[in-house]
């Protein structure tokens, strides 16, 4: 099964203790509160992106077989993936229609941006970190901002990777037309050597099996 085959990969995540510094150990900390509240003031959309990435990405660990622990990293990891977008002027977030080639260099700068708030702010383990600054790199090296492909980017990145391209499939956006869950599924499978397709058919099974069972998600 797909779920155990991937139970390896979940097990050996940072303790809690190593993935994030005690917020009463360090002056200037926020926690993630305080960038959902920034997010939240910054976009609406970018907010609620956030959430179901995270939400989602609990959902698919947990279906993987993955522990608590290691949910609640990848929880944190997936939240903040994109909050590089809150240095991307709002109007760009939600700008229907194509960007000039001077706007997509501005929002293709949100991973680095992302990495850089979190660096500067302290508080993050290095999988918050990565996961923000590679969530668009893709496993052919046709992603940003590096170009990096392949053993270049770990499981965790994969796997909140394709969560995010699902939810962001599957979203209302202003700038492109909200696909069906099957739509979506059936998008992510054509991305061949981008996505982790043994990743992907097991996230498909598992939005699948939801659907078919229990109604919409
Ligand atoms: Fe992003």
């Amino acid at each position: 099964m797909f779920a155990g085959a991937y139970r390896r990969h979940c097990s050996p995540g940072p303790s809690e203790e190593q993935s994030l510094t005690p917020l009463h150990l360090k002056p200037g900390l926020f926690g993630l509160s305080h960038w959902a509240a920034i997010a939240h003031s910054h976009d609406l959309g970018l907010a609620s992106h956030l959430s179901a990435v995270a939400q989602l990405t609990v959902q698919f660990s947990d279906y993987l077989g993955c522990s608590s622990k290691e949910q609640r990293v990848l929880r944190r990891a997936a939240f903040l993936h994109d909050i590089g977008k809150i240095r991307v002027p709002a109007p760009l977030l939600c700008k229907p229609g194509k960007l000039t080639g001077r706007e997509l260099q501005i929002m293709q700068s949100h991973p680095w941006l992302g990495y850089e708030l979190l660096s500067r702010a302290g508080e993050w383990n290095e999988v918050v970190l990565t996961v923000a600054r590679d969530h668009h790199e893709r496993l052919d090296g046709s992603g940003y901002p590096r170009g990096i492909g392949g053993s270049e980017i770990g499981f965790r990145v994969r796997l909140i990777t394709i969560c995010d391209v699902y939810c962001a499939m599957t979203e209302e956006r202003p700038y492109a037309e909200t696909m069906s869950w099957n739509l979506a599924l059936e998008r992510m499978s054509q991305k061949g050597t981008r996505l982790d397709m043994d990743l992907l058919d097991a996230f498909s099974t598992m939005i699948t099996c939801h659907h078919s069972h229990r109604g919409t998600w």
